[in-house]
């Protein structure tokens, strides 16, 4: 565990305690391990908001934080699995509650099993409660316990949270700006995805398979320290890239088919999110070439409205339009542009936003709306600019638009005076993706 991820990991507990109301607990549970079939399980993740505050890497633990002398000397106290020499020959290595406050600069941590009787304890008092109540079944039915517990204990001999707050305004508040130390991790997430993009390109050929390019970019992420991708790779060949979750991955990759991937790399818990579309056999037939080159400029044109100040709604308004005037000038759409854009009719073959925020989640936490208005762009917020086209062989056009489907996916982070892309090592102007896949 890296000790900069801890030190981040404290600066933010402490920083939650500062936004908490005086007299505050918080209590922030661990993911826990899900059933893949008989006697396995999925890959471990852990949760978000847990991994953003602790860094600490195991299941079934609870972080509590407080910024009341209540408890003494604890502002910060971890619940996890104890040591049991049985259970980690078995599903690995605990860290425990003895080493667990050195390691995670935690004042204390305490076995699991003690949870009900220490929360119990630990909340006691406190005027104020932030959890993130429907967010983690098995803490619900914990916390309700707990809060009974307080208030039926004999002659009102303990004092429950009068008060109950969603910690999620607060945290995902904080997560929404990313720290110089996140935007590093991010940078490298894009860079070791770019490449795996990049490496995608190179192998597509005719008659190879859609789950072979997903091969080519996991193969990837894994020798360049990314265990796991982000999100499921999407590989959609021909009219598969009109499924926008497509994940079956699995049709044989045709001559004169565009392939459309969407993949990024999780980096220390960050993602990346990176689409490019590129033809199977490497060169591009003059209808993919229109409807290809107005995605792009429609993305271009949107890059403008990435800054301080203007809103997703902004930058989403300027690629609508680009993409309606282009529909208008190819035939897809017909009438007036105005109409066009007020009848929405740009949905028919772009049916969703512009972007979302990144970060620890790939479609990242925080409001997109601040009291009913669009939010304002910030330094250090990280987002997605992925306009697309996908007419689907059941469109009704001329055949010669059908079964193509396309997304240009970057990441970008908002800086003082305008934007940085994360993602900019992926080809995606024509000439540059024939040119790296002729070579
Ligand atoms: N990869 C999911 C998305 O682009 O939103
Ligand atoms: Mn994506
Ligand atoms: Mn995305």
């Amino acid at each position: 565990m890296s000790s900069e991820l801890i030190k981040e990991c404290t600066k933010r507990r402490q920083i939650l305690r500062e936004r908490m109301l005086p007299n505050s607990i918080a209590v922030i549970p661990a993911a826990n391990m899900v059933t893949r079939s008989n006697d396995t399980e999925f890959p471990f993740r852990q949760d978000s908001d847990f991994h953003y505050l602790s860094g600490f890497p195991e299941a079934d633990a609870y972080l509590v934080i407080s910024n009341s002398p209540l408890m003494g000397d604890v502002f910060s106290a971890l619940f996890c699995l104890p040591k049991d020499e049985l259970a980690e020959i078995w599903q690995g290595r605990r860290i425990g509650a003895e080493a667990a406050p050195a390691d995670y600069e935690v004042d204390i941590a305490h076995p699991l099993d003690d949870i009900l009787v220490g929360l119990t304890s630990y909340l006691n008092g406190h005027e104020n409660l932030y959890f993130a109540r429907g967010h983690h079944g098995p803490s619900d039915a914990l916390m309700d316990e707990v809060l009974a517990n307080l208030r039926n204990a004999p002659k009102q001999s303990k004092i429950a949270p009068s008060c109950e707050f969603d910690i999620r305004l607060l945290l995902h508040e904080m997560r929404l700006f990313k720290s110089d130390f996140e935007i590093s991790i991010m940078r490298q997430a894009a860079e070791i995805s770019c490449d795996a993009h990049i490496a995608a390109m190179k192998y597509s050929e005719v008659g190879k398979n859609e789950f072979h390019l997903e091969a080519t970019i996991h193969h990837h992420f894994a020798m360049h320290g990314a265990k796991s991708p982000a999100y499921s790779t999407i590989v959609g060949s021909g009219d598969n890239g009109c499924i926008l979750h497509y994940t079956e991955n699995n049709c044989e990759l045709q001559d004169n088919n565009l392939v459309l991937i969407d993949a990024g790399a999780e980096l220390q818990g960050y993602a990346a999110d990176i689409t490019r579309t590129f033809p199977v056999n490497g060169r591009f037939s003059e209808p993919q070439k229109a409807l290809y080159q107005l995605v792009l400029d429609a993305q271009l044109a949107s890059f403008a409205m990435f800054k301080p100040g203007s809103t997703f709604k902004a930058a989403s308004d300027k690629a609508i339009e680009v993409l309606t005037r282009g529909l208008i000038e190819l035939g897809l759409l017909s009438g007036d542009l105005e109409d066009n854009i007020e009848q929405q009719n740009y949905r028919q073959f772009f049916m969703h936003g512009l972007g979302h925020w990144l970060g620890l989640d790939v479609h990242d936490v925080g409001n997109y709306k601040v009291a009913g208005a669009d939010r304002e762009f910030e330094p250090g917020m990280v987002m997605t600019v992925e306009p697309g086209l996908y007419v689907s062989e059941t469109a009704e056009v001329d055949p010669k638009w059908k079964g193509i489907g396309i997304r240009i996916e970057d990441n970008i982070v908002i800086t003082e005076d305008g934007y940085e892309v994360l993602t900019d090592k992926v080809p995606k102007t024509i000439a540059d993706i024939e040119n790296l896949m002729a070579n």
